[in-house]
């Protein structure tokens, strides 16, 4: 257990259980990507600790740069516009891989994807750690995977709640029993 702020969290997906779904996904994109020199686009904050695995584990030619997007503050998605910063790479006829924390209602991405189709990459794929499919209002097709989660908030791994928490190894869930 682990207090972060005013709430509680529980262990919920170890070390180990997510470099494993990593390798996996590495070994994946490394397979479909051969010889296609990708170009992953990492959204920052979240997505740090998941795109610096992941890209460890490619064994394939492949660039990454950073952008932030601003959407998102406390322990739900606000319905902020968003803007995109930071990326300083020409994605014209590349393959480009998005590489996300978690989809959650799905608003950020299915604003930000059309944004990036009108220049012209040759493909673009989303790469999430995190899916809450009970959460989706705004559908977007995640092409690579780590795990589906209920819909409960969570912290660790490059998530945080309220700027904490990005540092923990593991995934932890919010605990919603709360004692009175
Ligand atoms: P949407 O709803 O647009 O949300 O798919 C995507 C962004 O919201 C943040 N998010 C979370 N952050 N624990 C977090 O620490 C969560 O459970 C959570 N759910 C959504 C995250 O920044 C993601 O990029
Ligand atoms: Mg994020």
């Amino acid at each position: 257990m682990v207090q972060i702020h005013d709430k509680s969290f529980i262990p919920y997906l170890s070390e180990a259980q997510i470099k494993e779904k990593i390798k996996v996904m590495a070994a994946g994109i490394s397979k479909d990507y051969a010889d296609k020199k990708p170009l992953f686009i990492a959204i920052l904050n979240g997505a740090f600790m998941f795109a610096s695995d992941l890209f460890k584990e490619l064994t394939i030619d492949a660039e990454i740069s950073f952008i932030k997007l601003a959407s998102y503050s406390g322990t739900k998605s606000t319905g902020n516009v968003l803007t995109a910063i930071g990326l300083d790479t020409d994605i014209n006829g590349r393959h480009v891989i998005i590489i996300e924390d978690i989809v959650d209602t799905g608003k950020t991405l299915s604003s930000f994807l059309p944004q990036l189709e009108h220049q012209s990459p040759a493909s673009i794929k989303l790469a999430a750690l995190l899916n809450k499919p009970e959460a989706t209002t705004h559908p977007v097709k995640i092409d690579y995977l780590c795990f589906s989660i209920p819909n409960k908030f969570v912290v660790g791994y490059g998530l945080d709640y309220d700027g904490l928490g990005r540092n923990l190894k593991e995934i932890y869930q919010l605990d919603d029993h709360v004692l009175v």
